[in-house]
């Protein structure tokens, strides 16, 4: 990485979101350092350069994302425009606390250290992630009354382990090392070391992880029932 993109943390005017991979991209300088006034556009090519997420993986996601949070296509995006609750955030997130016990805006360090207490043999899979969303979801149950959970909160559950695991792991069968998840999520950086997905990530390539993260938090619920 360049000194131009060494990853420095966000000061105190600076906009970030709640998702590490943004935020990431912001502290490595290949977003705006800021934070502001993102377009459609210029996140697509940042997503397609620096994650190598395929043209119309990142030309849906962009899109989506602007049309969900109410934005025009036309608009720009500040990363804290993101905070919206239950647009695309929502609650028992895995690294931050829910939205009604007022900490979705900061990634709480004792969570992190509770996901990585579910790696294998220090890896970190989409059996181990979901384990823990499961976990989340149980927590966020018994303490938030306000607590929403479902169809939505599913879908972007799933999606979130799958985007993770098929970004950082896109090399190493989609599990990673405890230390690199460690890194993206808790210090929002790309880990020293880690090389993009050689082939570009696809939106089957995605949904092949979704599959597997939600049909295990839907066999939970069951169970549950
Ligand atoms: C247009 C691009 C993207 C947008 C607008 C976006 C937005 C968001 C938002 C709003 C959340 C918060 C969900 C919550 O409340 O938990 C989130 C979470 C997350 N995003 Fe992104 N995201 C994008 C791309 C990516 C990419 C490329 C990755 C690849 C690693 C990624 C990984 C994640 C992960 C792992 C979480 C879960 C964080 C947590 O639960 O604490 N996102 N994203």
């Amino acid at each position: 990485m360049s000194s131009l993109h060494e990853w420095q943390p966000a000061g105190p005017e600076d906009k970030r979101s709640p998702c590490p991979a943004l935020n990431s991209l912001a502290n490595h300088g290949y977003l705006p350092r800021d934070g502001r006034d993102i377009t459609p556009e210029q996140l697509e090519k940042v997503l397609q350069r620096q994650l190598n997420f395929s043209w119309f993986t990142s030309f849906m996601l962009t899109r989506l994302s602007f049309l969900v949070i109410g934005k025009t296509l036309a608009g720009k995006l500040d990363l804290d425009d993101l905070y919206k609750h239950n647009a695309i955030e929502h609650d028992a997130s895995l690294t931050r606390n829910d939205f009604a016990l007022g900490g979705s805006h900061q990634v709480n360090p004792k969570l992190i250290d509770h996901l990585l207490s579910f790696n294998v043999d220090g890896k970190i899979g989409v059996e181990s992630l979901s384990k823990y969303r499961i976990n989340r979801i149980k927590d966020s149950e018994e303490s938030n009354k306000d607590f929403k959970y479902g169809f939505n909160q599913r879908n972007s559950g799933s999606f979130e382990i799958s985007l993770l695991l098929s970004t950082l792991g896109s090399e190493t069968n989609r599990i990673v090392d405890v230390k690199n998840v460690d890194v993206f999520l808790r210090k929002e950086g790309f880990p020293e070391g880690w090389e993009k997905a050689k082939n570009a990530i696809t939106i089957p390539y995605l949904f092949s992880t979704f599959r597997k993260a939600h049909k295990l938090l839907k066999e939970n619920e069951k169970k549950e029932a």
